[in-house]
C-alpha cells in the first residue's frame, strides 16, 4: 500500500509498510503471499508467536462469557486467578498485583505507587524522585517517558517531562568511565549512590532499570554483581527497587525473569508484553508486602485506575498464555535456541568483520556492530548500516527491530534478535542463515 493512500497516521511517514494479512508460528504474510520470518516478536511481545488457537478459543469463549467489568465495584474470576499465577510464576511472595493494559502504564503505576508508599507509611510527601539509568527505556507515556534514558526519544518532549534524575548505564562494552570490569569497582552502580546523595535520600523514592535492557542499547547485560550492589544501596538509603521486565518478563531470557540471572527481588516489578503474548493489551505491577501493607494499613486506597485494569478478557487470556509458557518450558526452550544464536553469531565474527559485541540472555540477544572491532570505532552515521541490515533483512524475509544510537544521537549500530520463544532448532538455523546473508550483503556493501 503506498503511505499516501492511507489514512491511518503512521509513527514513521517516509516508510513504505507491507500489509500483513495473517500470521503462523513465527511467520507473517503480506497480502502479495510474501512470507517473514518475525524475528523480533513484533516488539519483543509475541512471545507465543502468531495464530495459537488455544489463545483464540479461549478470547472467544471469554468475550462471549464476560468481556468487560470494572474493578471499582467488581472483581472477576479472571483477574483473580492470573494475579495468583503470576506471582506463583515469579517464584517471589509479592503480595498483590495491579494490572494495566501494557507496559508504559505499568511504569506510571510504579512511580505512582513508590510516591503512595511514602505516604501512607509516615507521610513522606518529599520522598517522590525516581531515579534511573541514561539509555533506558520505560515507555512513551509522559511519566513513563520522563523516567526513560534514551535521549533521542525525550529530547522534542522535554518541557513536558518531570525531573527524574539519571545515571549511566553498566554499558561494560563502552564504559561510560572508561573502565574495565571487574577492576572498575562497579563504578556505575557507585554512581547511583552519588546520585542519592546528590538529590538528597529524603527526596529520593526508588530506583528503576530494566535488570536486562531492551531495544536501546540491545539487550545490554550488566555483570552479575551489578544488581546486588543497587540493592544494598537501594537498602542503606531507603530507596525502593523497581525492575521493569515489561520485555524481559515471562520466559524471553531463558528464565522465568530476567532477575533470575542477578539473584535479586526488586520491591516493585512491572511487566506487559509476553504475559499475554500480545493476543490482547496486558501489563502489571507487582508489588512485595511492605508496599501493599502500607496501603492497605494507611488509607486502604491506590489513587489509581485505568479503565481497562483487570478487565477479564484481558486477564482471560493472560492466564492461558501463561499456561502455555510454563507447560511448554519456553523458558528453558528460549535458553537452548539463545545458546545456539550466540554461537553463530561468534561464528560469524571471525568471517564478518563488523560483530563488535554479542550480548543478552536467552531469546533477548544483542549484537553491536562496529567498523573495526579492534578499535571498536563505529561505522559514520552516513553509511547507514543499520538501514542496509533492515532493508536486506527484509528483501530476504526475515523481519528485524530497529536499533540504533548507542553512542550519542547519530551513531552506534545494533540490533536485538529476539524471535517468538517456542521457535524450534530448525526455525532458528533458518533464521540465522538469513542473517548471516543479509549481514553479508552489507559487509559487501560497506567493507
Ligand atoms: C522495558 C520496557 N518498558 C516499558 C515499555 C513500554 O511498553 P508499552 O509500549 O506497552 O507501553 C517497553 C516497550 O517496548 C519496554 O521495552
Amino acid at each position: 500500500m503506498k503511505v499516501t493512500e492511507s489514512k491511518v497516521f503512521y509513527r514513521n511517514f517516509n516508510k513504505r509498510l507491507s500489509t500483513i494479512v495473517r500470521g503462523k508460528g513465527i511467520y507473517l504474510y503480506d497480502k502479495d503471499g510474501r512470507k517473514y520470518i518475525d524475528a523480533c516478536s513484533g516488539s519483543v511481545s509475541a512471545n507465543l508467536g502468531h495464530g495459537n488457537e488455544e489463545i483464540a478459543e479461549t478470547m472467544g469463549k471469554q468475550a462471549a462469557t464476560l468481556a468487560y467489568t470494572h474493578m471499582h465495584s467488581f472483581t472477576n474470576e479472571q483477574a483473580e486467578q492470573l494475579a495468583r499465577r503470576v506471582v506463583e510464576y515469579s517464584g517471589q511472595d509479592y503480595e498483590a498485583v495491579y494490572f494495566v493494559s501494557g507496559g508504559s502504564e505499568a511504569t506510571d503505576t510504579a512511580v505512582k505507587l513508590a510516591r503512595q508508599y511514602y505516604l501512607e507509611r509516615d507521610g513522606r510527601s518529599c520522598k517522590h524522585k525516581v531515579i534511573s539509568r541514561w539509555m533506558s527505556f520505560h515507555g512513551n507515556t509522559i511519566g513513563a517517558m520522563s523516567v526513560s534514558g534514551k535521549r533521542g526519544l525525550r529530547q522534542k518532549y522535554d518541557p513536558y517531562l518531570f525531573d527524574s534524575p539519571h545515571i549511566e548505564a553498566p554499558y561494560c562494552y563502552r564504559c561510560p568511565y572508561d573502565r574495565s570490569y571487574p577492576q572498575c569497582g562497579l563504578r556505575c552502580a557507585q554512581e547511583l549512590e552519588n546520585c542519592i546523595l546528590r538529590e538528597g535520600p529524603e527526596n529520593v523514592s526508588a530506583f528503576m532499570a530494566e535488570p536486562i535492557g531492551g531495544t536501546s542499547l540491545s539487550a545490554l547485560r550488566p555483570p552479575d554483581d551489578y544488581y546486588r550492589a543497587v540493592r544494598e544501596i537501594c537498602d542503606r538509603y531507603d530507596v525502593l527497587l523497581i525492575f521493569d521486565e515489561v520485555m524481559t518478563g515471562f520466559g524471553r531470557t531463558g528464565r522465568h525473569f530476567a532477575m533470575e540471572y542477578f539473584d535479586v527481588v526488586p520491591d516493585i516489578l512491572t511487566f506487559a508484553k509476553g504475559v499475554s503474548s500480545c493476543y490482547f493489551p496486558l501489563g502489571g505491577v507487582m508489588a512485595d508486602g511492605r508496599v501493599v501493607e502500607a496501603v492497605k494499613k494507611g488509607s486502604g486506597k491506590f489513587t489509581h485506575g485505568y479503565t481497562y485494569s483487570g478487565n477479564p478478557l484481558a486477564c482471560a487470556v493472560g492466564n492461558k498464555a501463561v499456561e502455555i509458557i510454563q507447560r511448554e518450558r519456553l523458558a528453558e526452550n528460549a535458553a537452548k535456541q539463545g545458546a545456539y544464536i550466540k554461537g553463530r553469531l561468534a561464528e560469524m565474527a571471525a568471517e564478518l568483520p563488523v560483530i563488535g559485541d554479542i550480548r543478552g540472555e536467552g531469546l533477548l540477544i544483542g549484537v553491536e556492530f562496529v567498523a573495526d572491532p579492534a578499535t571498536k570505532q563505529p561505522f559514520p552515521a552516513k553509511a547507514g548500516f543499520n538501514a542496509k541490515l533492515e532493508q536486506a533483512g527484509m528483501k530476504l524475509g526475515l523481519a528485524l527491530y530497529p536499533g540504533g544510537y548507542s553512542i550519542n544521537e547519530t551513531s552506534g549500530d545494533h540490533r536485538i534478535i529476539s524471535p517468538p520463544i517456542n521457535i524450534t532448532a530448525a526455525e532458528c538455523q533458518l533464521l540465522m542463515d538469513l542473517f548471516q546473508q543479509a549481514l553479508a550483503q552489507v559487509c559487501h556493501e560497506l567493507l
